[in-house]
């Protein structure tokens, strides 16, 4: 029986109406694909094996549902003739997508999401001993097939049964896991979005296996789509896990030999010999391996990362998300937290962290070498902001910190040919606005306060230095639009305005409040940096905003109503150097570095509050502002 039998198209039209078979040459003859007279597609499904039917069924009744429009529908699943009707996701397959693209970036990441909601559809996270058991009963069946077709060695095959029985012995996370997880199974529809096809091999298993396959067969010679599925799955992996994964490459080498073998695919197979013939040498050391290209640049995520201005509010969080995302973090900053109250509260969460190691060092004087030593990549978000303390008696400190200090370490990283290095800049170089139009990187920069000067400064001098012929470093210079969140720094506005709401205090406006902001989460911002820190790029410049402004007397009304609370404001003479509007154009950040703002300003301004409210005390500087 085939999926255009008689029988199961007079099932279909019971179901469906009218319908006509659509003859499709690229897809198998179980596979029959019907369409109805207004277009509605939907697929025929006949399996061969019993087995098979029953676990897609299972699939579609337990889990697939909790992968909502992700997945097809199922119409009707039918024993007798082990066949299913399905709604059909119309798109192309992911592996039609052009190497290399933003478009199969964008499917990998969005796999990594819908793999999630399976997963987390699991009744686990749990662990059972039978699992491994399995799997090394699996394993050794593979190894004999392969080595009964000679496609290995009794060397070989020796090799994967010790692994076996060392599996065997193995703790694993069991979730459910959709086995044949790959890009020729992700239909990639019209916007962009991935659905799933293909169920019938999901089953309760070890979740490390739904990625050995990626793993293996596509993220070794593109490690950005890893990068880009881990942030769309929610977490990466960590160390225990990628060991795991490296084992799981022996299951992956024997099945591709055998399957490749018998099925005459010859891309198959080598991929099988390719894998095989790594098998005897040591796993690799590092869980994320670094593939070096000839300009030095990574893909994949550092192992490990320095972030100046640790102690602050963007670094502090810049830490704490490497450090989830399993980098090594060296900290350095020159506000001593035993001494700094708010340097002690920005690290808090992350002092003890066992791959955080946290260094006391002004840049302006400190050894910096040391500190950089076997570092993938440099942050660099030390610096003195904000805008108005620069015209006053501050301003050496400015130049020294935010320019002297970056020569310092420019030196350094230069000469340890550290790959890359990430600059905070700042959308202040921009200025007075270019008429209504958000800035973009090229626009002529017109700085409006010493702050800026130096920022400005600051970002070209460490692009002149990338650009010599001697140097081995990319930078990549991110003009972070005004950034809020969490741990904002007590000076800037919408803490003030957010203290003012909790204490009843007035929040002092300079000027008529008309002027706008292109305001920024903090964590977006963050997700941002580290794609700059991660994905392959020549030296640039890059705009890092929300792409939207908004009056300081409009964030003041929603901040009221998201409060409940009155706000008391008080105007006061406009400052020097205050530009009327920022706003970015975010074009760049989309193309260069996939990344795209999440955070609207009032889901960010509660997140901010929530905060508040947890971990501390009204400013007391909101008082001083009155
Ligand atoms: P922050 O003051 O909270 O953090 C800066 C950190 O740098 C501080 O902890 C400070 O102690 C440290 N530092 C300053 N000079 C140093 C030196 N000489 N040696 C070692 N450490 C030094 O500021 P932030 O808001 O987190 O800003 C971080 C960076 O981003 C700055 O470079 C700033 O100019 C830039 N930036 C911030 C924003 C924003 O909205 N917050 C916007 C654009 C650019
Ligand atoms: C912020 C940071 O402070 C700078 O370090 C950074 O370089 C800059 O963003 C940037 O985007 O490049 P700013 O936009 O001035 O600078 O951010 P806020 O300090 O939050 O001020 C926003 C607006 O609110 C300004 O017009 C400011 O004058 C006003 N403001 C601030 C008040 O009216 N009252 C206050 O109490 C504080």
């Amino acid at each position: 029986m085939s999926g255009s039998d008689p029988e199961l198209l007079a099932m279909a039209r019971w179901h469906l109406g009218p319908v006509t078979p659509l003859p499709r040459l690229d897809l198998p003859s179980h596979l029959q694909v019907l369409t109805t007279k207004n277009g509605q597609r939907y697929i025929l499904k006949h399996h061969q094996a019993p087995d098979r039917f029953h676990a897609e069924f299972r699939a579609y009744s337990t889990w697939v549902p909790a992968l909502k429009e992700h997945a097809p529908a199922l119409i009707h699943a039918d024993p007798d003739t082990l066949s299913l009707l399905l709604t059909a996701i119309p798109g192309q397959r992911a592996t039609q997508l052009p190497e290399d693209s933003l478009a199969e970036r964008r499917a990998h990441r969005d796999a990594g999401h819908v793999l999630r909601l399976l997963h987390q559809a699991s009744p686990g996270p749990h662990t059972a001993t039978d699992v491994p058991a399995y799997l090394a009963e699996r394993m050794r069946w593979w190894a004999a097939r392969a080595h009964l077709a000679a496609l290995i060695t009794s060397s070989d095959l020796r090799l994967l049964h010790s692994w076996a029985d060392e599996m065997a012995a193995e703790t694993l996370e069991t979730t459910v896991c959709h086995l044949d997880y790959q890009p020729r199974n992700w239909i990639v529809r019209d916007a962009g979005q991935v659905g799933v096809v293909d169920f019938e091999h999901t089953r309760l298993d070890a979740r490390i296996r739904d990625f050995a396959r990626l793993e293996h067969r596509y993220w070794r010679r593109a490690q950005h789509l890893r990068t880009a599925f881990f942030d769309g799955y929610g977490r990466p992996l960590d160390s225990s896990e990628h060991q795991l994964l490296e084992r799981f490459r022996l299951l992956e080498a024997v099945t591709a030999l055998v399957r490749g073998h018998e099925a005459d695919n010859a891309e198959l197979l080598a991929h099988g010999r390719t894998l095989i013939a790594s098998i005897h040498q040591p796993p690799q050391r590092t869980p994320m391996p670094m593939s070096a290209t000839a300009h030095g640049l990574r893909e994949s995520l550092p192992r490990r990362a320095v972030v100046t201005g640790a102690a602050g509010f963007i670094g502090s969080h810049l830490c704490q998300a490497l450090l989830a995302r399993g980098v090594t973090v060296i900290g350095v900053d020159r506000r001593d937290p035993s001494k700094h109250l708010s340097a002690a509260h920005n690290l808090a969460d992350i002092r003890t962290h066992p791959n955080f190691v946290f260094a006391t060092g002004d840049l302006r004087t400190c050894a910096i070498e040391p500190l950089l030593l076997d570092a993938d990549v440099v942050f660099h978000l030390a610096g003195v902001p904000g805008v108005q303390p620069s015209w006053g008696a501050d301003f050496d400190d400015y130049v020294a910190s935010n320019i002297s200090a970056t020569q310092r370490l420019m030196h350094a990283v230069t000469r340890l040919r550290i790959p890359r290095l990430v600059v905070a800049s700042s959308s202040s170089i921009y200025g007075a606005p270019d008429g209504d139009r958000p800035s973009t990187e090229t626009d002529h920069p017109r700085p409006a306060s010493p702050y800026a000067v130096t920022k400005l400064a600051e970002e070209q001098l460490c692009l002149a230095h990338a650009a010599r012929s001697d140097c081995d470093t990319t930078v990549v210079a991110l003009r972070y639009f005004t950034v809020y969140g969490p741990r904002q720094r007590e000076d800037m506005f919408v803490q003030r305005l957010l203290d003012a709401a909790s204490t009843g205090l007035t929040l002092q406006i300079y000027g008529d409040g008309k002027q706008r902001r292109d305001f920024t989460y903090v964590d977006d911002a963050i997700n941002a940096t580290i794609a700059a820190g991660t994905v392959y790029l020549s030296n640039s410049v890059i705009n890092v905003g929300a792409g939207r402004t908004i009056s300081l007397n409009d964030v003041v009304e929603r901040a009221h109503r998201l409060t409940g609370q009155p706000i008391n404001v008080r105007s006061t003479r406009a400052r020097s150097g205050d530009v009327s509007v920022t706003c970015a154009d975010v074009t760049s950040a989309r193309r260069l570095l996939g990344w795209a703002p999440t955070t609207d300003l009032v889901t960010g301004m509660a997140a901010q509050l929530d905060w508040m409210a947890s971990s501390r005390s009204p400013s007391p500087i909101a008082a001083e502002a009155v």
